[in-house]
This record gives C-alpha cells, sequence and structure tokens, in this order.
C-alpha cells in the first residue's frame, strides 16, 4: 500500500503536564489541499513542527513523504514557518534564488526560476529590490515563492494568507492552485474559512490540542443542516407544519419577516415550494441556504474558541 506524504499516528505533545496536541491522527492523500484549521492555541503549529521534524512528538509516529524524519526528505518539502522573516539586505530575487539552492537546485537555474516566479505572481518589478524595501505583504509572498522555488512535493505553509490584502490573498489561492495542479501535496492552516472552502479538498480541524474534524470540505459541510428561508404572508405558519421536512430554526437573517427553518436529512426543498403553492402562499422569498465552512467550523469549535480567548 502507497503511504500518504503526510501520515500522523496518534500524535502528542506536552509541555510538563499540558498536552498542546492529544493524541491527533490524520493523513493527507497525495495531491491534495488540505485545510488545518483550529481556534488560536488549537496546536496547528505545534503540530506542523512535529511534521517538520523541528519538534519531537512526546508520543506516536509521524510520516513524511514515506519517511520517518522529514530531514530524509527535506529537498522534497517547502516550508512556509508561521514566523515570517526575510535576509534584509538580499534583494528579492537572490533570497528566492537562495533558498532554492539551499534545496538542491543549481545556482544559475534558481536565479531564473525566482525571476519568473516573481512575474508571475505580481512582483516582477520588485525582483531587484532589497527586502527591507518590501511591504510586510510583499515579503510574505517573496517568502512563500521561496519556499516553493525548488518544485517540492509536499508544501507546508503556515499561515499564507495572514497579512496579505484582498487581491494578494487571491494571489496566494492561485500560488496554492497552481501548486496543486502539478499533482503535489499542500497542507496550510489558515483562520480564514472562505480560502479553506475555496481552494480545499478536504480539512483538518483541530481545537484544544483534539482532532476536531478530518474529511472532505463537502463531508465538513454536510455536519450541518440545509435551510430554508422564506418570505410571504402566511409562509412561515404554513411550512410550520411541514414537520417531517423541516423545523423552524432562529433566523439568521437579518432581514424582516423572512422565516427559517432547517430541512430534516434527505427532505427535499421543492416540498417547501409545493406546500406553499397548494395554500396559494406568495413567496417573496424563497432560498436554499447551504451551509458554509465558517458555520461548521463555529458549531464544531466555536466553544473552544471562545474559551480560549478568555483563558
Ligand atoms: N514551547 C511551548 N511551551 C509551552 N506551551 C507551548 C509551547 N509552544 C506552544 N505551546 C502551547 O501549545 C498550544 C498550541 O500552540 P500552537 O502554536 O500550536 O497553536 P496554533 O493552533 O498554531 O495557534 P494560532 O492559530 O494562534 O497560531 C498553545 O496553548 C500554546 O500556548
Ligand atoms: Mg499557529
Amino acid at each position: 500500500m502507497n503511504t500518504s506524504p503526510i501520515e500522523l499516528n496518534h500524535v502528542t505533545k506536552t509541555y510538563g503536564d499540558f498536552k498542546a496536541v492529544d493524541d491527533i491522527s490524520f493523513t493527507v492523500p497525495e495531491g491534495t489541499v488540505c485545510g488545518f484549521l483550529g481556534p488560536n492555541g488549537a496546536g496547528k503549529t505545534t503540530s506542523i513542527r512535529m511534521m517538520l521534524d523541528i519538534l519531537r512528538p512526546s508520543s506516536g509516529t509521524i510520516s513524511i513523504l514515506g519517511a520517518r524524519r522529514a530531514l530524509d526528505v527535506r529537498s522534497r518539502i517547502g516550508y512556509l514557518p508561521e514566523e515570517k522573516g526575510l535576509y534584509k539586505k538580499m534583494t528579492a530575487t537572490a533570497m528566492i534564488a537562495y533558498f532554492a539552492t539551499l534545496k538542491g537546485v543549481a545556482g544559475g537555474e534558481a536565479k531564473r526560476i525566482a525571476g519568473e516566479l516573481l512575474e508571475k505572481y505580481g512582483l516582477g518589478s520588485f525582483q531587484n529590490h532589497k527586502c527591507e524595501a518590501l511591504s510586510k505583504g510583499m515579503g510574505q509572498k517573496v517568502q512563500v515563492l521561496a519556499s516553493i522555488a525548488h518544485d517540492p512535493d509536499l508544501v507546508i505553509l503556515d499561515e499564507p494568507f495572514s497579512g496579505l490584502d484582498p487581491v494578494n490573498q487571491g494571489v496566494m489561492e492561485e500560488v496554492i492552485q497552481d501548486i496543486r495542479s502539478r499533482g503535489k501535496t499542500i497542507l496550510f492552516s489558515t483562520h480564514v474559512m472562505s480560502h479553506a472552502e475555496r481552494i480545499c479538498e478536504r480539512v483538518v480541524i483541530m481545537a484544544a490540542g483534539r482532532l476536531a474534524f478530518d474529511g472532505t470540505v463537502d463531508e465538513a459541510k454536510s455536519l450541518l443542516p440545509r435551510r430554508v428561508r422564506v418570505k410571504g404572508k402566511g409562509a412561515g405558519a404554513a411550512l410550520e407544519q411541514l414537520k417531517d421536512v423541516t423545523h423552524s430554526s432562529p433566523s439568521s437573517d437579518g432581514r424582516e419577516g423572512v422565516a427559517e427553518f432547517q430541512l430534516r436529512e434527505g427532505a427535499d426543498p421543492q416540498q417547501l415550494l409545493k406546500c406553499a403553492f397548494e395554500q396559494n402562499i406568495s413567496l417573496e422569498i424563497f432560498e436554499v441556504v447551504n451551509p458554509n465552512l465558517h458555520e461548521v467550523f463555529v458549531h464544531l469549535v466555536g466553544e473552544e474558541a471562545r474559551e480560549a480567548a478568555y483563558r
């Protein structure tokens, strides 16, 4: 059986009595983009550092690209650490090329790749700027490009979107999708659910050191019921009768007069439309609302996130 690029098996990391990571197991299959989610302090960075052999697990085992130690396959890994920083006096091109040469790319080729990457992702005119002259977001983009310039098979990015403006967040999504399109595997941590929802096939969600969810984005969304919002004279009362189809839920919609129903599992929203039609109710609004990843995240780990915030 082929091993997956990332495999964690009952991994725990303790600091004294405190379990920063508590018995987590998951795998990331080859060629997937996996979002690594969880509230502040959940244990994402600690887990990532263990994957990269920067920290040793207190117990459990990790396999990276089939190796027991990430160091043995380091030239096939790209890594963006949580604490970002560049060599201030180097130019953007030199910085990216330098990181590529550390991972085995020949000097001339590394420089060519660096120029190409900067051009491709909107930093062409900054090739010869010293890193100290770059804005924070530009510097972060350069650092991401430096981490992938050697065309690694596995890319691990700890919060690649933090500090980027909306346009550059889009560029970062593009960078990740381009890596994915070459068949590579990517794991990235983020607090922004919309990125994960748009570009990930899978998500791993941690909370308070433990695994809260591991699966596809669609599986995550299916943890919450779909909802239907309706507006129309008598619509709320009429649809309330369809107890085997829905149950009313507090409206998550600020609009006046809009009633909201959760669809029971397997229920078809058309049944509600049919009911309204049969009762001669004219509908101003009829919306089927699919749960998004943000809602699933809050549902799974909202309490832990609040507690951590007040600890
Ligand atoms: N060296 C350390 N000594 C003691 N506790 C630590 C150490 N490193 C991390 N921790 C604790 O482990 C927990 C997990 O931290 P970690 O940095 O992995 O969280 P995270 O999920 O990356 O959070 P964030 O989203 O804020 O980056 C936190 O409670 C943190 O305080
Ligand atoms: Mg972190």
